[in-house]
Parts: structure tokens; sequence; C-alpha cells
């Protein structure tokens, strides 16, 4: 088995082949060694991969790594491997999962039709669409689940207690709560637009302790700072956000100074990437069989 890492990935990659105990096919990428002054992709793969079953890594965010997965999955195919199983760690293009207008692309599925031109199967983490959503693909998918790595994460800095900031998360984090062993609750969460959230008021037992706000993903902060206001208000001592997958967008850094610690996985590698999610992938692709 081989591994290879598109530049979104990287890490990651080198996390799940040194797991897997398979060789990490290094990729060139970004320039082209003529220079493409239009900033398109340019992919080579630096080792050969005929006959393997070669394990593609990815992010499909910002919209470039799309096409540099696309390109990496074309060369490897082209490269004669035998078998290739796509890892998108973070789905970027997953969150629509129904035509709510006609004329409107499904992007989730758009981008699992083009991952299927090349690729025999697909790993992804928390998708933020339904997962049902993977059943209509036209190739095999699964979503492994990263709660075991941040529970473990949240049980070694001792936390008291994790929250869900809205009914969404409640699945994601009651998984976690099994891993750090501490209990959990959660709120109710009303979206007024992109950037603001609202929360119905609910007594926490949060007084005096250390509390971890776990989400899938945090993408602007309005969730986690609206969420960690109220712990404080509460009496939180300590509050931690933690998500999957960090996108921190806008104002994301404003809302979580909030927060006393960030920690995120390295489907989205940031400043905040405190956990890696290599292993559970690892032992998704050892279950392929
Ligand atoms: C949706 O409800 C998701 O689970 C997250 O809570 C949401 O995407 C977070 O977005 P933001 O950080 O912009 O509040």
């Amino acid at each position: 088995m081989k591994v290879v890492g598109g530049s979104a990935s990287v890490s990651l990659a080198r996390g799940i082949a040194k797991d897997l105990s398979a060789t990490l096919v290094d990729a060139a990428s970004e320039r082209h060694p003529g220079g493409f002054p239009d900033g398109e992709r340019y992919v080579r793969l630096l080792a050969p991969v005929a006959g393997d079953h070669v394990v593609l890594v990815q992010t499909t965010h910002p919209d470039p790594m799309i096409v540099e997965l696309f390109l990496l999955a074309d060369a490897i195919r082209d490269g004669g491997a035998d078998r290739i199983t796509a890892v998108i760690p973070y789905y970027g293009y997953g969150r629509q999962d129904k035509r709510f207008l006609e004329g409107e692309a499904v992007s989730a599925k758009t981008i699992a039709k083009h991952v299927a031109v090349d690729c025999d199967e697909l790993l992804t983490m928390a998708i933020p669409a339904n997962p049902e959503i993977l059943k209509t693909f036209p190739l095999p998918a699964r979503d492994v689940s990263g709660m075991a790595a941040i529970g473990r994460y949240l049980k070694s800095v001792r936390v008291d207690a994790l929250l869900a900031p809205d009914r969404g998360a409640l699945r994601l984090v009651k998984e976690a709560s099994v891993v750090a062993g501490v209990p959990f609750d959660f709120l109710e969460k009303k979206r007024i637009d992109s950037y603001t959230v609202k929360i119905e008021p609910k007594a926490l037992a949060v007084e005096g302790k250390s509390v971890a706000i776990v989400d899938d993903v945090i993408s602007t902060g309005g969730t986690i700072a609206t969420a960690a206001k109220e712990l404080r208000r509460q009496g939180a001592r300590r509050v931690i956000a933690a998500c999957v997958h960090g996108l921190f967008v806008d104002k994301a850094e404003a809302n979580l100074k909030a927060c006393d610690d960030v920690i995120a996985t390295d489907t989205i590698q940031s400043k905040f990437t405190k956990v890696s999610v290599a292993s559970e992938f690892a032992a998704a692709i050892r279950a392929l069989g």
C-alpha cells in the first residue's frame, strides 16, 4: 500500500502512512517547473505506483485543492495503480445535499461524481451534510468518526464536562464524552443569519467547571462565541472550543477570544490543529480489507 498526500493534507497523509506502515509517495504540487503564471495547479508523483493500492489524502478546501485532488487521482490511475482509496478529511462542498430550488447543483454529490472517475472508494469525516447522502454517491463511501481522537485529547487536558452548542452536534458530543469519561449537555441554537446565532436559555451544571464546547465545524466562530458567553455567564471556570474541522473564516479569531483554548483536528491544517485523526483513518482503511 502507498499513501499520497495532496498539499492540503501533507501532514495527515504522513500520519496515515506511518500508522499503516505504508510508503509515503511524495508529490510535487503548486508550481510547474516552467511556471504557470495564471496560478493553475501542477502535480507530479515522485515515485511509481503501478500495481499498488494507493490511498490519496486531500481535503477539498479551499477550491484549488479540489482541482489538485482530481489531478492527483488521474496521475495515480494513469500511473497504473490497482486500487485508489480517496480520503477526503474535510469534504468541502459537502454542505448541500438537496436541491432546494430548481436548477441548483447538489454539490456534495457533484464532488463525489468527479472523485468516482478515478477512485474506487471514498472515506471522509463529519461531512457537513446529512451523512445519508453518502449512500447516493456513485462509489462506496463512509463517514469516519474523529470523536475518539477529540475525546482522548479532552481527557488529557482534564475537562469536567462537554457541551454541544446545538442538537446537530449532540451525536458527536455523546461519542466524545464516552472516551473523555465526562458528562455532556446541549444547547438549542437558532441561526439568525450566517454570522449570528441565538441560544435558548437553559440552566447548565457548569459552575466552577472546565467545559469543552464540541462541534463538527468552526466557521465564523459565532456559534462557539455565543455558547462560550453562556457558559461564562453560568460560572464556568475554563472554556475550551473543540472541533473536527477548523475553517476559521472572517472574524473567527476575534470570536474565539471568548474561549481559553481552541483545538481542531488535522482535517484542515491551521494554527489550532492539536489533534490528529490519522489513526482513525488508518483503522478505517484497514477495515476496507
Ligand atoms: C452547523 O450548525 C454546524 O454544526 C456548526 O455549528 C456551524 O457550521 C458553525 O458555524 P459558525 O462557526 O459560523 O457559527
